[in-house]
């Protein structure tokens, strides 16, 4: 079955999918994106999402490619000419096509590309093996908040992780805490049963899955600290874990050289990947 994507108006072949080399996208990574899981068939969260699109595109001073309802259309569209019930929708907005050149252009339509990806993996819900990060330098800029294609930072962190023989890394900032995972949110699990993640501010991105998993977490009762933790702690803690749409709740079972508990998922967060499989078969 052929993949299609969509590029500015036009559903297309995902072979053929284009946009023009002087696209600021590709010239500045001057562009912001979200990725939305569809699990059996529905898009997850949307409108969270939508909302963080809208707070990435007014710290750039972007445009809307198209209206926030066309955009949900769309989404819709591609999900279907794909035939995806389970994997991720992508779309990223790029400021458009102008002659280099730094400062904001006046005048351009902002360009629009959705693709769709089939995970197989989802349609048994979360994956509770756990995965091993290695601590590494948070080499990324002041705004992590904002979810800019501007991931190069990223990439050379998680090859290194790759290279040394991890999944992952979290990423330490200069006052030694970790700051997050390359692609997900850190959480870790203490002896006393509370649960931590680091608070937000320009240091990291405020998670759509992070703050369901803290939803969850208050309707189950547990004792939830939002703050920041350093890798001494975390490889103290009981249990540890990520968090992303295409990772849900995701077991960390070893930090550096350090296995937690004894390497499989912990108690506190199996309870609450099974309560996030509930809230994706509730979606
Ligand atoms: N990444 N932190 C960073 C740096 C991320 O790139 C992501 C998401 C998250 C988790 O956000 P959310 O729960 O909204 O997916 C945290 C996506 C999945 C990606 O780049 O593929």
């Amino acid at each position: 079955m052929s993949r299609i994507a969509y590029v500015n108006k036009a559903y297309v072949p995902h072979g053929q999918a284009a946009v023009h080399i002087e696209d600021r996208g590709y010239q500045f990574a001057d562009g912001v994106y979200e990725v939305v899981t569809v699990f059996k068939g529905a898009l997850i969260d949307e409108e969270p999402h939508l909302d963080r699109l809208d707070r990435s595109l007014n710290e750039l001073e972007m445009a809307w490619p198209v209206a926030r309802s066309a955009l949900k259309v769309i989404l819709r569209q591609v999900v279907r000419q794909n035939h995806l019930i389970n994997g991720v929708v992508y779309f990223q907005v790029t400021r458009g096509v102008a002659s280099r050149q730094f400062e904001y252009p006046k005048d351009i339509k902002s360009s629009l590309v959705v693709t769709a990806k089939h995970m197989r993996e989802l349609v048994h819900g979360p994956d509770k093996n756990g995965i091993s990060v290695v601590t590494l330098p948070d080499l990324r800029w002041q705004r992590c908040d904002i979810k800019t294609t501007g991931l190069l930072a990223s990439c050379m962190t998680k090859q290194r992780a790759k290279e040394s023989g991890f999944n992952d890394a979290w990423m330490i900032d200069r006052d030694g805490f970790i700051t997050e995972g390359t692609s997900n949110n850190a959480w870790i699990v203490t002896h006393d049963d509370e649960l931590i993640t680091r608070d937000i501010s320009n240091a990291l991105l405020n998670g759509i899955t992070r703050r369901r998993i803290l939803k969850i977490a208050e309707s189950q009762g547990l004792n939830i600290i939002e703050r920041a933790f350093t890798p001494q702690e975390a490889k103290k803690a009981r249990e540890a874990f990520i968090s992303s749409a295409s990772s849900f709740v995701k077991p960390v079972t070893k930090i550096d050289d350090c296995v937690l508990g004894n390497g499989q998922i912990g108690s506190l967060s199996e309870a609450l990947s099974n309560g996030f499989l509930d809230f994706l078969e509730n979606s």
